[in-house]
């Protein structure tokens, strides 16, 4: 039986018993009773119904049998004026992580800023917010604060642990930055490489692409010195783009005509980003296979290597700490897990899909007496089942494909009561595919979620999720 949803956006208005629906074939109106009954299937169809979930749930809301046929045709004209849809699987965000850095000064539009921000996130963006001292006129800070969960840079001097150099700090985290809206001061500092603000010095330092959308009075934009400071933004090779039709504010209400020099909508800033985070700076690839893993251990310095540096967290210790026996270590990188556990008493056995990982992990647990392998966990040639499995940042490295294999994996080296500790990105600065905890417990039916911890590792949030083997 087929389900239906109310659409994501509909045009529908109740006034005092009746009910308008503005749909394609006009204004539909419904009073009293019908009235009643559009708004309880509206409300019903918040979520996906069929035909029949629905006439059971109206007929225990009214506690009795509803007459098929006034539902019926409901349903049929709600459908004809798509009201209710077929329901869509979301897809996950395409850009998930991605990080963002948008600039804000002070130009009229930087009050949609917010709309542009909400768009970066539907795409799955990460964004920073960095704003001109003028822009603050326009917005307002906590706002912004609540809207991206970030704390809003509006200074070279805003120092903090974790960025002691603001504009330094933002400009090298950028995947991509956004100068939306630019006024024509702010381009004239980017143009000519004056620092002396937070969006202009960012912009200036930043090696990621640069996107500017110049927003301004038709007449200012038009100025000779505006148009020779944008052809130095397009030598320089930002991506300048092209304003919209707008209105002079200045004009009083009623008086104003459309002129071009606003910045570019929103969605159309949106649709440039997804644009070029696809193609101009694409996600950079873990590495898919055995080989590629171990070229990249082989060639890279430790230091760019993140994840080499994580001490073990917090969270995992405890968990480490609260069990004992056999121990299966998965991806042990340097060893920090499977030494650790191995101090604690634990008997390891710690695997890892590159040669030159693994000798260094021998090196730095020196005399401990741990079992090193070189082993796939989605092809691995294991054998025996351990008390605990951990896996500290293998999981979310994997192509998604390759997640029923891992699991097939962990199922054949658990027996009843194994502890599997999985500590994943949720989100992600490292190009993983960060997980959820349901995602986990779906990917393990044969274990229970016994707690879900957020913890930390390098290059994005994590969890550490503990699941027990019935
Ligand atoms: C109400 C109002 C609206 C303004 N709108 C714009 C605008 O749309 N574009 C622009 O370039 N300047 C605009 N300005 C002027 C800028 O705010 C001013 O040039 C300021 O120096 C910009 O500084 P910033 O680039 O550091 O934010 C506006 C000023 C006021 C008072």
């Amino acid at each position: 039986m087929t389900e239906r949803i109310r659409a994501a956006i509909v045009k529908i208005v109740d006034h005092g018993d009746s009910t308008t629906i503005l749909g394609p074939s006009g204004a539909l109106r419904f009073d009293d009773a019908s009235a009643a009954l559009v708004r309880a299937v509206l409300e019903i169809h918040a979520r996906p119904v069929t035909r029949d979930a629905l006439v059971a749930e109206l007929a225990a809301r009214s506690g009795g049998e509803v007459p098929a046929k006034p539902v019926d045709d409901l349903l049929a004209l709600l459908e004809r004026e798509k009201i209710l849809v077929a329901p869509t699987p979301r897809p996950a965000p395409a850009f998930h992580g991605r990080r963002v850095v948008l600039g804000i000064s002070g130009a009229v539009a930087a009050v949609d800023a917010p709309v542009l921000v909400r768009g970066l996130h539907a795409l799955g963006c990460d964004v920073r917010i960095a704003l001109t001292r003028t822009s603050r006129r326009f917005l307002s800070l906590p706002a912004l604060d609540a809207l991206t969960h970030h704390r809003v840079w509006r200074s070279l001097w805003q120092r903090t642990e974790d960025a002691p150099v603001p504009h330094i700090n933002l400009a090298e985290w950028a995947e991509l930055v956004i100068v939306w809206p630019a006024s024509a001061t702010t381009i004239a500092r980017i143009a000519a490489g004056d620092c002396s603000d937070l969006v202009s010095a960012i912009v200036t330092a930043t090696r990621a692409p640069v996107v500017i959308a110049p927003s301004m009075n038709d007449a200012m934009l038009g100025a000779p010195p505006v148009q020779d400071n944008l052809d130095k933004l397009r030598t320089h090779g930002r991506y300048v783009v092209h304003g919209s039709l707008g209105v002079e504010l200045a004009h009083r209400p009623e008086d104003r005509t459309p002129m071009f020099g606003p910045a570019a909508a929103p969605s159309a800033v949106v649709e440039l980003v997804r644009h070029l985070l696809t193609h101009v700076v694409p996600r950079p690839r873990l590495p898919a296979d055995a080989a590629a893993w171990e070229r990249l251990w082989s060639t890279t310095p430790l230091d760019q290597l993140p994840w080499t540096h994580d001490p073990i967290d917090p969270a995992l210790q405890r968990a480490l700490e609260a069990r004992t026996g056999r121990l299966l270590d998965l991806g042990t990188g340097t060893g920090t897990v499977a030494i650790a556990a191995a101090q604690l008493g634990y008997r390891v056995t710690a695997t890892e899909i590159s040669a030159t990982a693994l000798g260094l992990a021998r090196r730095a647990a020196t005399t401990l007496p741990i079992l090193f392998a070189l082993d796939d966990v989605t092809a691995s040639n294991l054998d025996g089942t351990f008390d605990v499995i951990v896996d500290r940042g293998v999981l979310h490295c994997l192509p998604i494909e390759r997640r029923d294999a891992y699991a097939r994996t962990i199922a054949a080296r658990s027996a009843t009561g194994t502890t599997l500790l999985v500590v994943a990105h949720t989100g992600g600065e490292l190009a993983t595919h960060p997980l959820a905890a349901g995602e986990l417990a779906a990917l393990f039916p044969s274990f229970r979620v016994v707690s879900t911890t957020p913890t930390t590792l390098s290059g994005g949030a994590a969890i550490l999720v503990e699941l027990r083997a019935a």
